[in-house]
């Protein structure tokens, strides 16, 4: 509503909140800040804070440069929230799946046996781990955790398909309508791992798999999304074992999503029992 409406902002009471929070935020990031600039050393750059306050200094003679405050904390706070709430959620997906899955987290747990033993994993076991691999990639495909992708505006007058989209046109590309492609997906609206699997069990990349969207603004980070729902994904697998609370039975489990800024499971309970 807020999007749509935003002169009705104040009128709405959950804005308030949002407000708060993200002033609360922005307040924790600035000082963070100040405690990277008191021991900032630039021959010893710790971090992409320490990076851009040393290109702030640098920088410091010229009036309309990149590197102020303001850019610094748009910055940090859209790589903070890009990062948290996308992974927090596709996990949040992935323990619900196998919840409802017991046969393809067993799976999943069998190959972590076989490649991964009791080491701590690491991302090179990904490319031996070719079930695990598809059942991620599924998970991913399946939550459509931003069915609405970001927003954009065309730079310039385009013409697509037939169709003539101005200069300034506000664009929702919609990733469901290739996650869910019917013509590109052999169950679209099923859980199936299979869909990153060939006929030996091995790999298959799909072009429809576009949870991060595609173009020169494809997420920043999904190099390191993979990475870490990998090992997130596998650490916690190895050690556990995902069931539904005693009474619940997998039939119980409800995968329609619930109502939010992006896709997430509505609440449930589970029981993560340490495997011996
Ligand atoms: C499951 C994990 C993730 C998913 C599904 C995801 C998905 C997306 C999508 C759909 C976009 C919009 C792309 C567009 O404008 O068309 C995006 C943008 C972005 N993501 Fe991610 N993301 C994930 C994790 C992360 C992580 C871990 C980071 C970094 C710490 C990150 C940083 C960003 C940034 C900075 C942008 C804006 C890029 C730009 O506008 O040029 N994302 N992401």
């Amino acid at each position: 509503m807020y999007n749509i409406f935003p002169h009705l902002g104040f009128l709405l009471r959950a804005n308030k909140g949002l407000l708060q929070n993200r002033d609360e935020f922005h307040a924790y990031i600035q000082a963070t800040f100040v405690e990277h600039l008191k021991t900032l050393d630039k021959n010893d750059q710790r971090s992409f804070i320490d990076a851009f306050l040393v290109k702030q200094q640098e920088e410091k003679s010229t009036t309309n440069g990149y590197f102020h405050n303001g850019n610094l904390l748009s910055l940090v706070s859209n790589l903070f929230t890009a990062g948290v709430e996308t992974i927090s959620t596709t996990l949040n997906w992935s323990f619900l799946l196998m919840l409802k899955y017991p046969e393809i987290q067993r799976k999943v747990q069998e190959e972590i046996e076989k490649v991964i033993g009791s080491n701590p994993p690491r991302i090179e076991h990904r490319a031996k781990m070719p079930y695990t691999d598809a059942v991620i990639h599924e998970i991913q495909r399946f939550a459509n955790i931003l069915p609405l992708d970001l927003p954009h505006e065309t730079a310039a007058d385009v013409t697509f398909k037939g169709y003539f989209i101005p200069k300034g046109t506000y664009i929702i590309p919609l990733l469901t309508s290739v996650l869910q492609d019917k013509s590109q997906w052999e169950k679209p609206d099923m859980f199936y791992p299979e869909h990153f699997l060939d006929s030996n069990g091995k790999f298959v990349k799909k072009d429809a798999f576009m949870p991060f969207s595609a173009g020169r603004r494809i997420c920043a980070g999904e190099t390191l999304a993979k990475m870490e729902l990998f090992l997130f994904f596998t650490s916690l697998l190895q050690r556990f074992t995902f069931h539904p609370p005693p009474g619940v039975s997998v039939s119980d489990l409800d995968l329609s999503p619930a109502i939010s800024f992006n896709v997430i499971p509505k609440p449930y309970r589970m029981c993560a029992v340490i495997r011996s």
